[in-house]
């Protein structure tokens, strides 16, 4: 018979709120759960015996036997443009841009190029179960119109924006104050709040833009509602005393930021690692949020994210790969290596707190929880398929975890992209690991 209404039935986890692990608090699991959807959006969630037993008819389930059903991951702080240069090595940041990251932005100029490009960045997110992401793109206006196109023509919801940059960096990836207001107001009425789209000012740090260019930021993000900033803040020591250099008149690096109006709620900062107890409370005072980037701050040598202090001082904090600073696409490996940054400090970060960030806690710190996150009635039904034993070893491991705590951490701790059976987006499957995954042009 033919419905609407679509059901899939597998393990089921998702979280209501920031999880207590001892009580179980914004925890909810399904250990033989059904997620139904209708028209693309999340219609209810419940107890496969319990449903039975109400009359529903568990034959017309979508069965995915002990694999587990979560919503999509969001990424909330990616590079398109330096998929290709993932894993290039021996420096730390400014180097890094030298070498390796300003020579692979050139290429976005062509927008043939970025066309394909971007649908193969999405792709690959897909692969590793990431629905939702916060992206940067290059100076180029055509490459951010290629990215939104390419990301509308999957109906994935995307944050994003031409990178802003007038000066300290080669002459070819340069823009100036006029012509990135131009370009950012073109793009801004193409495409922020069209379908699933969301613009983000995207100056791409203080040091490779003039006074005057993040003026006109600071203007636009006043002018129009809704638009998010992203930018990167306090990631490595020689950048700090670069901006001293550059903005000597500054009380420290978030001030040259807040000076120029691009703090608030929708602003997302990358990294945010050396910064003094002002800047931290700055930062809560406002809602700015910190992008945590483990796999970069260890490939990068950036240094170690004190995630507690932002924390106990009210700062969001959310969860990123910064590839291709970052290592991997993958948010079990983030996750992971972010459990690895906080224990060399002494600091924990329970499983549940993992996965609940790479849902619900990135969707709180980019201010989509009203529509995606978790399972709740009408949200956008955004999900993953995942396999918990990919490999022998995970099997093995699996095989003798009890709780759904230990499930998931020798999942984050094992797992990789080769979890991610199949991704949704709007209840539609855009991803299934048993079909070819293709290979990358570029
Ligand atoms: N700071 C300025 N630009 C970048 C970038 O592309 N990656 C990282 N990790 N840090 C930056
Ligand atoms: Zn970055």
């Amino acid at each position: 018979r033919v419905s609407a209404i679509e059901a899939f039935r597998a393990n089921i986890l998702h979280f209501t709120d920031n999880p207590d692990p001892m009580t179980g608090a914004g925890i909810e699991y399904f250990e033989d759960g059904v997620l139904l959807v209708e028209q693309g959006r999340v219609k209810a969630l419940g107890d496969a015996q319990t449903m039975a037993a109400a009359g529903f008819d568990l034959q017309s389930c979508q069965h995915f036997p002990d694999q587990l059903i979560m919503p999509g991951f969001i990424d909330s702080h990616i590079h398109y443009p330096q998929t290709s240069v993932i894993a290039s090595y021996g420096e730390q940041l400014l180097d890094w841009l030298n070498n390796y990251t300003f020579p692979s932005e050139a290429r976005f100029s062509d927008a043939e190029f970025a066309a394909q490009a971007a649908r193969e960045f999405l792709q690959l997110l897909l692969q590793n179960g990431t629905t939702t992401a916060m992206v940067y793109t290059t100076v180029f206006a055509q490459s951010t119109d290629a990215f939104f196109t390419a990301a509308a023509q999957m109906n994935l919801r995307m944050i994003s924006g031409k990178v802003m940059m007038d000066r300290n960096a080669p002459d070819y990836l340069l823009d100036t104050p006029e012509s990135s207001e131009q370009d950012c107001r073109a793009l801004i009425e193409r495409w922020h709040q069209q379908g699933r789209q969301l613009y983000a000012l995207t100056p791409r740090f203080a040091p490779t833009s003039t006074p005057e260019q993040l003026a006109v930021a600071g203007k636009l993000y006043a002018q129009y509602p809704g638009l998010y900033l992203q930018t990167h803040l306090s990631e490595n020591l020689q950048e700090i005393a670069w901006i001293k250099q550059l903005y000597p008149n500054a009380r420290d690096y978030l001030d040259v930021y807040d000076q120029y109006g691009l703090l608030g709620p929708r602003s997302v900062f990358g990294h945010g690692i050396h910064l003094s107890d002002e800047e931290v409370a700055r930062l809560a005072q406002t809602g700015s949020g910190i992008a945590f980037c483990p796999t970069s701050n260890l490939f990068l040598g950036s240094g170690l994210l004190d995630m507690a202090r932002l924390e106990a001082a009210g700062v969001p904090v959310s969860l990123a790969t910064d590839v291709g600073g970052g290592t991997s696409f993958s948010q079990l490996r983030t996750i992971a290596e972010a459990y690895k940054v906080l224990q060399l400090q002494g600091q924990n970060l329970h499983p549940l707190k993992g996965f609940y960030m790479a849902t619900l806690g990135n969707a709180r710190a980019l201010q989509l929880d009203h529509c995606l996150g978790n399972f709740a009635p009408g949200k956008e039904a955004d999900f993953i398929v995942i396999n918990q034993g990919a490999t022998p070893l995970q099997r093995l491991r699996q095989s003798s975890t009890l709780t759904v705590a230990e499930k998931l951490f020798a999942l984050m701790t094992l797992g990789d992209e080769h979890n991610i059976a199949h991704t949704y987006v709007m209840g539609k499957k855009m991803f299934s690991r048993t079909a070819a995954e293709g290979s990358l042009s570029w």
